[in-house]
């Protein structure tokens, strides 16, 4: 049993490298595990003059109040977060943020995730399974060792299929492609929820949209601040414009302006690998 407030609030209970570079977290954060619903995320500051980094809740457990992050080390703040080991009491933590998903019984229903997205579809799979859904999973990765939270996603799911790109484990190929087949031989899917890189979800709504299934996808990896105060995850969906944190994570694949969100969300690239990068030669400075 594991429940605190005060001083031991957002402590590090556990840690694993549940793959190359992708990290799980278990922080202790009693009010946001009570009230936290799939779909939504946090913001973490990792110390005080950190830069907050937004993370989509994986998991939580409202007994002993405990979350569950997953996150790929991609950047400054990410490699910063990865140093962090067990016992280690991160600066801060707000939350739950954004919407939730719109979980309700619709019948059949498809989850995809690509990459890290596993992680953000995994609780949105558990709680459609447990509201009566009949739910085909179909999770995927560049290669075997990429694969996240198999066992989690098979006991979440009615049905899982897994696909790595390169073949290396289970079928080869692209989400994208498995879902086609999926819904070519189901004819009653009712909603689809996509999520992972962004080309990914892309292409799994132009394999929806035939289909005139509606497509949810989350896209949260544009935002920074995350309270709306930026404006940096404006998106245009349907014409019209939206924060995404705080009109989303999720909207309807559909009618999302890819082009312009692909765009955005190249922006900070370079300033990001600079950052990345003085961050690391310090740190090789600092270790002589
Ligand atoms: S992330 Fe800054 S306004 Fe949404």
């Amino acid at each position: 049993m594991y429940l605190v407030e005060g001083p031991e609030m957002y402590k590090i209970i556990s840690k694993r490298e549940i793959a190359p570079n992708i990290i799980s977290l278990e922080v202790a954060a009693p009010l946001i595990a009570k009230r936290v619903k799939p779909g939504q995320f946090i913001i973490l500051l990792v110390d005080e003059r950190g830069e907050r980094i937004p993370v989509t809740v994986a998991d939580y457990n409202r007994e002993n109040g405990l979350i569950r992050i997953v996150f790929q080390v991609v950047g400054k703040t990410t490699a910063q977060l990865s140093q962090m080991n067990e016992g280690d009491q991160l600066f801060s933590l707000v939350g739950p943020l954004g919407n939730p998903s719109e979980i309700d019984n619709y019948g059949t229903v498809v989850t995809v995730g690509g990459g890290t997205g596993i992680a953000s579809v995994y609780p949105i799979t558990r709680e459609l399974k447990e509201a009566g859904n009949r739910v085909i999973s179909i999770i995927g990765a560049k290669t075997r060792d990429l694969i996240i939270m198999e066992d989690e996603m098979k006991k979440a799911s009615t049905e899982l299929l897994v696909t790595t790109d390169d073949g290396s484990y289970a079928r080869k190929g692209f989400v994208t492609e498995i879902l086609d087949e999926v819904l070519q031989k189901e004819k009653d899917v009712k909603k689809v929820w996509a999520i992972g890189p962004a080309p990914m979800m892309k292409a799994a709504c132009e394999v929806t949209k035939p289909y005139g299934i509606e497509t949810i996808v989350s896209l949260n990896a544009i935002m920074v601040d995350g309270t709306g105060m930026c404006g940096s995850c404006r998106v245009t969906v349907n014409g019209e414009t939206k924060f995404v944190c705080v009109d989303g994570p999720e909207f309807n694949g559909h009618l999302v302006d890819w082009p312009e969100f692909m765009n955005r969300l190249a922006r900070y690239g370079q300033l990001e690998k600079l950052c990345f990068e003085a961050y690391r030669n310090a740190c090789r400075e600092e270790n002589g």
